[in-house]
């Protein structure tokens, strides 16, 4: 077999100045980048650092530089934030900070308006309130735009001011690329796997998979929504209103491809070795296969960023090939015109780049480096468990439909995934809890208003399983209202059976938009202005108002229908309704479960 070509050993670089690189992050791409970071800060000879904020309360260093990177979720802060973020808001002397140098870059989405990057914002007041210096002003990454590109932007300006703070004299010229992360050294067939930690993750067995829409008849549904059931290990509780977050993997006819798009074959066993002193986060030094590394540990399907491109170009001699990857790259408008309309709204991958373009020869250790890790997915649990508190149930919209891209369909990598467990399977998955006040309260007499059309519903079935349990308990019941949306009652009523039990029994009161009947397009915010004087008296008896499933369009559409309400009964102008929903919202009284194109 090949000789190994184990990565030389890099001695330090150096001028060793301190850089603590922080990060706030539920889903990876925050920790993603702030690695990046801390690798690229190391190989250019700074002494770093690298953790989530939470490792860091009280101990923020004054000497060298603190850069932080950091996501917002419903205006909270991620996971492995929320002690840094409550200790930042503590009652500090002002001048706590004195003395430490920072940058912040915020990860968010701008689906959220009204709290667009507020986490970050917050970071960033809250240090500089108490004495700390900016070093460089708070950028801001969409994930809705181009959030890598925004990053490619702000950093190197913010590097090349900080490496004049702390008066060295560097570049950043040396980048992690110069040597590649990855080496790979094929081994022989009968090594073992090495079992690789899922990030919290705990096996999962599916008890059952069935499709909700309608698949038959006269009037059959096209799109398929699966309620998928698991049984919780031992120890694992939830309760209505959280989460399952699913380990996905990647459909094998596209890892098989990939894998024969860099002339390997899923079965093919390699070994990776990672330059030393370089922080890797696949797993290194144990023979793994093409097939699994494929599989479980990268995203295959993200939209490849310009910096992606660049390094395919930079990998590419063909001379008909390499300027049209480099047209994607430069700084001037056309190619950033040329990158959104042709890569980013097609949401072409680096994948479907280089089937479009056979002569780019980049190679497979290159690419591994590329991609990101393999993000877990959430879902809204669907079930209570009052009924059966070792199983839970997710709510799943399968996301398949001709790609954007033109090439093939394109399916969604965890809801496909899932879609295809049969029962006796095994998933990885683990119970976040919701952090958005998105609770049935203690108090069964508070009234609810229950806003999720489509897969929207999920939170809400778990919801009405817990009022029935409560009523059968002897709890009195306040008054409830359910607004469900969907196309046609022929295709995608999913539940429709246990709706109308839960509303037969008094449980809830059920308004259902349908969006193609008879030619009339109804949606659950038309049904609420319909309903204008029963929701305004349920908000006015204190109602809690949820809404969930899709955060870019229908969660504005609902919140501007209440908004137009309240101005109604009110008489006041859009700044008074405004103020009056944010209140709602900072009292709990208006929560959100939502996601972009939900
Ligand atoms: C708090 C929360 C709760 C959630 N609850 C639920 C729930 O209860 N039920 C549920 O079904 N989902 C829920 N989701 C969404 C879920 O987490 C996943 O995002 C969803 O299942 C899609 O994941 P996927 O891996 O299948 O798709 P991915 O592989 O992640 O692909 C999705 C991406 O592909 C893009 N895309 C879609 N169609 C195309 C196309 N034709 N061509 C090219 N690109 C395309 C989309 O814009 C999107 O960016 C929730 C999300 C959050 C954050
Ligand atoms: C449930 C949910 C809620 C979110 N809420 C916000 C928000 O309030 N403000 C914001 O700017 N971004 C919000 N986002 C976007 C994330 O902050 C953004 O996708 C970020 O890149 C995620 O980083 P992570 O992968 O490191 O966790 C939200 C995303 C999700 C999935």
């Amino acid at each position: 077999s090949a000789a190994p070509r184990a990565p030389r050993p890099k001695p330090r670089l150096g001028h060793n100045t301190p850089m603590l690189v922080l990060y706030g992050s539920n889903l990876g791409s925050a920790e993603e980048l702030a690695t990046r970071m801390a690798d690229l800060a190391e190989v250019n000879g700074f002494n770093t650092k690298l953790g989530p904020l939470d490792d860091y309360v009280g101990k923020l260093p004054k000497e060298g530089g603190v850069l932080i990177i950091c996501a917002s979720y419903n205006g909270a802060p991620p996971d492995n934030a929320t002690e840094f973020v409550k200790w930042l808001g503590s009652d500090l002397p002002k001048d706590a900070f004195a003395g430490v140098r920072y940058a912040v870059f915020g990860c968010g989405n701008s689906d959220w308006a009204a709290t667009y990057q507020s986490v970050p914002r917050f970071i960033d007041e809250q240090l500089t309130a108490r004495g700390a210096r900016a070093v460089y002003p708070r950028g801001e990454g969409d994930a809705r735009a181009d959030l890598d590109g925004q990053f490619q932007k702000w950093f190197p300006a913010a590097a090349q001011v900080a490496t004049k703070e702390f008066g060295i004299d560097w570049n950043f010229t040396r980048t992690p690329e110069d040597e590649p992360l990855y080496a790979v050294e094929p081994v022989a067939p009968a090594s073992v796997n090495a079992i690789v930690a899922q990030g919290g993750a705990v096996a999962m067995k599916v008890l059952e998979n069935a499709e909700l829409q309608n698949k038959s008849g006269a009037n059959p549904s096209e799109r398929s929504t699966r309620h998928i059931e698991v049984q919780l290990p031992p120890g694992i509780t939830y309760r209505v209103g959280d989460h399952l977050s699913v380990v996905p993997r990647n459909d094998p006819t596209l890892v098989d491809q990939v894998a024969r798009r860099f002339g390997f074959l899923p079965a093919d066993q390699i070994r990776l070795q990672v330059t030393e002193g370089r922080r890797a986060q696949l797993p290194v030094g144990d023979a793994i296969s093409i097939g699994r590394l494929l599989t479980e540990f990268v995203e295959l399907q993200q939209v490849a960023t310009r910096k992606q491109i660049q390094v395919m170009a930079e990998h590419t001699r063909c001379p008909m090939t390499k300027p049209k990857l480099l047209a994607y790259v430069g700084d001037d408008d056309a190619s950033g015109e040329r990158y959104r309309g042709e890569v980013m709204d097609k949401r072409k991958s680096v994948f479907d780049l280089l089937e479009e373009h056979p002569a780019c020869e980049l190679p497979f250790h290159i690419y591994l480096e590329m991609l990101s890790l393999l993000a877990p997915r959430y879902y809204s649990i669907s079930s209570s468990p009052s009924g059966d508190p070792a199983r839970c149930s997710v709510t799943v919209g399968v996301v398949e439909a001709p790609a954007n891209s033109g090439r093939g369909i394109y399916k969604g990598i965890c809801s496909n995934y899932l879609s295809g467990r049969r029962v006796g399977d095994t998933i990885h998955a683990t119970v976040r809890e919701t952090k958005a006040g998105f609770r049935l309260p203690d108090d069964a007499s508070v009234p609810l208003i229950m806003i999720g059309p489509g897969t929207g519903l999920a939170p809400f079935r778990g919801f009405l399983q817990e009022r029935a349990h409560r009523k059968s308990q002897g709890a009195n019941l306040g008054p409830a209202m359910l607004f469900f949306g969907c196309r046609h009652p022929d295709q995608d009523f999913i539940y429709a059976d246990e709706l109308k039990a839960f509303a037969a029994d008094g449980v809830t009161e059920l308004h259902i938009a349908f969006s193609r009947l008879n030619g009339s397009k109804t949606y659950v915010q038309d049904l609420i202005a319909a309903q204008k004087n029963r929701v305004w008296d349920l908000i006015g008896k204190g109602a809690i108002i949820y809404v969930c499933g899709d955060g870019s369009k229908m969660e504005p559409d609902v919140k501007a229908t209440l908004m137009s309400i309240h101005r109604e009964h009110n008489g006041d102008d859009a700044g008074a309704a405004t103020r009056w929903i944010e209140d709602l919202g900072a009292k709990n009284r208006y929560v959100l479960d939502v996601w972009a194109g939900g």
